[in-house]
């Protein structure tokens, strides 16, 4: 195997055996140490002044400002604290945290991850990305797109860590993009029985020593040195193609809720049923004044242009 491949099974299995190269007490959030360890030690040995670290989903630094603390250039997170914030406090916690810990090498990009992958150019200012940690949205079109939208930025040797690997449709994500840029290779993958939220307390212990939700970590295999191999994932296409009639359904939102309501009938929720019951007929009547919308098939195009030819073709 090339030497680069080799310092990435090596930082692998010392992570494996020994955790994180460094850690402090002053940082909270979800992650386990197997998965920092590993991390860390891609960006002590991988990153410098050309290539850096860049992470989608910091919540309150954990992993971000783990990794700022050992690796040799700089370290960029995406977020948008839109979620698991309900105070509005945790750009703050990283700021704050970031400054107490001394990383000037740390950099935040308040934003959707989707426009900070678009403005990529800017915010990386000629640097490559050498090691790039997917923690974001966990929906398959953003796992997909999270991987599609950094590949121009990726170094030649870059590595990829998918957090979350647990879920079926992030190793779908991580499956078709593999299948599809055949240049990247599955290296590793560890999984846990289920989310640490669901584990009993012992179990969670082992998860946030070790995988916490699942890893896929992805390669580019320059000299074509590994086999093929995919994650494995649901045959059945069911939940997917699910999509297409919750997108062209009359009320989308009402899928989620659907679900919820189902949750509360099986365990006769009685405050659960009468809650989404509401959420469904609030959203039923704000629906009604939207124009148009079709009892099913909706497509969204009404607006769209009837011919148009791309803005630079002559007239
Ligand atoms: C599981 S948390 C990340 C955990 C983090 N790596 C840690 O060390 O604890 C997922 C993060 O993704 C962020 N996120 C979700 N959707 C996003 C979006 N559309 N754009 C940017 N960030 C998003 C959430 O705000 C949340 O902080």
């Amino acid at each position: 195997m090339s030497p680069h491949l080799t310092k990435v099974a090596e930082a692998i299995r010392e992570a494996e055996a020994q955790g994180m190269l460094k850690e402090n007490p002053i940082l909270t959030g979800f992650s386990g140490k197997k998965m920092m360890g590993t991390l860390q030690r891609f960006a002590a040995e991988f990153t410098d002044e050309n290539n850096c670290y860049l992470e989608v989903g910091v919540f309150q630094g954990l992993t971000l400002l783990s990794v700022g603390s050992v690796a040799k250039g700089d370290v960029f997170g995406i977020d948008n604290f839109a979620f698991f914030d309900k105070d509005g406090k945790n750009q703050s916690i990283v700021e704050d945290r970031r400054s107490k810990l001394g990383l000037e090498n740390v950099h935040l990009i308040n934003a959707d991850y989707e426009d900070a992958l678009h403005a990529l150019e800017k915010h990386l200012n000629g640097r490559k990305i050498s090691v790039y940690f997917v923690d974001g949205p966990h929906d398959y079109r953003s796992q997909l797109v999270c991987l599609l939208f950094a590949k121009p930025f990726l170094s030649e040797n870059a590595v990829i860590v998918v957090d979350d690997s647990n879920y079926n449709d992030v190793r779908q994500a991580s499956a078709d993009f593999l299948i599809s840029h055949p240049e990247f290779k599955l290296f590793y993958q560890a999984y846990t029985p289920c989310h640490p939220i669901n584990m009993d307390k012992k179990t969670e212990e082992e998860a946030r020593n070790g995988w916490w939700d699942g890893i896929n970590v992805i390669v580019r295999d320059k000299n074509n040195e590994l086999k093929a191999e995919y994650p494995s994932t649901i045959r059945s296409r069911k939940l997917f193609e699910a999509d297409q009639n919750t997108h062209s359904a009359r009320f989308p939102e009402a899928a989620y809720i659907g679900t919820k309501l189902a949750e509360a009938y099986d365990k006769f929720w009685l405050r659960g049923i009468i809650k989404f019951n509401l959420e469904l007929i609030r959203g039923f009547s704000k629906k009604k004044k939207q124009k148009p919308s079709y009892f099913e098939l909706n497509t969204h195009s009404h607006e769209l242009p009837k011919g148009q030819f791309n803005s630079s073709v002559s007239k």
